[in-house]
């Protein structure tokens, strides 16, 4: 065949709808089409309508604007989840998971067979790997599925043997209610594993709910995959992806936000952020180097008012400088102003609370020199890719396994307990070792030089390869 006439590939990528998966759909895109690939990028109508009103509130480019400036072959495509716009799906999560699952399906297969039967049709499938129908609808239309796995190699493991979990009586089944306690050492590639180091889903002993359903269904779909490409480094997790790899093709390519063979800056091709961004650079720029503890809990998960309360304590007995991101939701109640009384007032030298910021930015000032996070996948690597050491407070889902690979496994943080187990003193104290310890500078920059090396170009670093 005359290679001339040879056309690009296409790959038709589909993000789960919600911000920790958004920012990373966004720069595997981006990276697809700055190697060659025409890129047909799917949002939800709502996550669309979302992102575009915080566009406009930072007064930048529209969304559509965005991907015709870019130079790049995206097309953007916008489809219905099949609930209003001003549906709450936060608060409605089990009827947003089946509108996911029913409807929102049934449109990307329309959207499949009209761009298979076009001049241009799709070569491959990209789909997060939550969806619980990229499979099936693959293998309707003849094309490879990859799937995309936005957290670590270890919880992909974890949950692709959750039978083994079930059958050893570590996750209930139908003759053990109770899980069990002890160290689970049977999970291939992953020498030893406290239960509590579990993702939460997986710690629970009712795994009748929506979401335990969908994640079973999920790695139905994702075992039938024909390539699973995951945002970590390889030589963060070998024995984890050669265990992995012994039962289907897994690559580690990430960290996927790396500048590295991408020749756009991802926010010039799709807007990424669900809320209105607050410049914090000059606030950051008149405090000294390293003084600054950034406090975020990520996009999603909720605090009790109890733990709250017990961190901002901590927060304001340890006497450093901070910046918090405080999401107008962060406490599930109806509290209007979730901080202790008089928090705001007493610290106001100190620190700023703001709503949403540029996360990335803000790690990558000099003045930061501490995160306290829930250990959202995405957190930690730009954490460690700023060289910014953790205090790990855990909330949710892979937040907990997470925790296990910076603390126990990197040692580039210090555990807070997380969920339900905030205390003010424990958070003052860690709060205090982590700003003032050189140890911890030491470790990360140790990781973060396997995250660089793996994203390098020349040499080709393994996620390079791989990608
Ligand atoms: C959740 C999971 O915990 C995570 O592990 C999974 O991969 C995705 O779903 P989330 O709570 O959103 O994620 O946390 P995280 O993975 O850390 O992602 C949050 C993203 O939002 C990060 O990329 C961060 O840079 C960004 N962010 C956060 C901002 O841009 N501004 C902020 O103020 C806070």
């Amino acid at each position: 065949m005359d290679q001339s006439h040879r056309k690009k590939s296409h790959a038709l990528v589909i993000t789960y709808p919600l911000q920790g998966h958004i920012i990373p759909s966004v720069h595997l895109a981006t990276k697809l089409a700055s190697n060659g690939f025409t890129v047909t990028f799917v949002n939800t109508e709502s996550i669309h309508h979302q992102t575009s009103k915080a566009q406009n509130n930072n007064n930048n480019n529209n969304i559509f604007a965005g991907v015709r400036n870019s130079g790049l072959d995206i097309n953007y495509e916008i489809i219905s989840d099949g609930l209003p716009i001003s549906f709450d799906r936060s608060l409605n999560h089990d009827q947003f998971m089946a509108s996911l699952l029913h409807v929102f399906s049934a449109h990307v297969e329309e959207l499949v067979k009209k761009l298979m039967s076009s001049d241009d049709p799709v070569t491959c499938i990209i789909a997060d790997t939550f969806f619980v129908w990229p499979s099936t609808i693959s293998k309707k239309f003849g094309i490879p599925y990859i799937s995309f796995w936005t957290e670590p190699a270890l919880v992909y493991s974890l949950y692709y043997h959750m039978h083994l979990l079930r059958l050893h009586g570590h996750l209930s089944n139908a003759w053990i209610a109770d899980n069990r306690e002890d160290t689970i050492t049977y999970i291939p590639g992953v020498p030893e594993i406290e239960p509590s180091d579990l993702m939460s889903y997986l710690q629970e002993t009712d795994t009748s709910s929506v979401v335990h359903q969908i994640i079973f269904k999920a790695f139905e779909q994702a075992k039938a995959a024909d390539y699973v490409i995951c945002n970590t480094v390889q030589e963060l997790e070998p024995e984890t992806i050669l265990a992995l790899n012994a039962n289907q093709p897994f690559y580690a390519i990430g960290p996927i936000f790396a500048p590295s063979f991408r020749n756009t800056s991802p926010s010039t091709a799709i807007a990424t952020s669900l809320w209105t961004e607050f410049n914090c650079k000059q606030w950051l720029d008149s405090k000294p180097k390293g003084s600054i503890l950034y406090i975020s809990f990520g996009s999603y998960a909720h605090l009790s008012k109890k733990d709250l309360e017990e961190i901002a304590c901590g927060v304001f007995k340890s006497e450093v400088g901070f910046i918090w991101v405080l999401r107008h939701d962060i406490v599930s109640s109806d509290e209007v102003e979730p901080l202790p009384k008089g928090f705001m007032e007493e610290s106001k030298e100190r620190g700023i609370v703001v709503p949403w910021c540029c996360q990335t930015e803000v790690l990558a000032h000099d003045s930061v020199g501490g995160f306290l996070t829930h250990c959202g996948w995405n957190s930690v690597l730009e954490s460690i890719w700023s060289g910014v050491p953790m205090l790990c407070f855990p909330l949710l889902t892979d937040q907990f396994t997470n925790r296990k690979l910076v603390v126990s496994d990197w040692k580039v943080g210090v555990d807070l307990g997380g969920k339900g187990r905030a205390d003010r003193r424990e958070v003052s104290k860690k709060i205090k070792c982590l700003m003032g310890r050189e140890e911890f500078k030491k470790e990360i920059k140790v990781v973060r030089r396997a995250l660089e090396n793996a994203t390098s170009v020349n040499p080709k670093g393994s996620s390079v390869k791989n990608f």
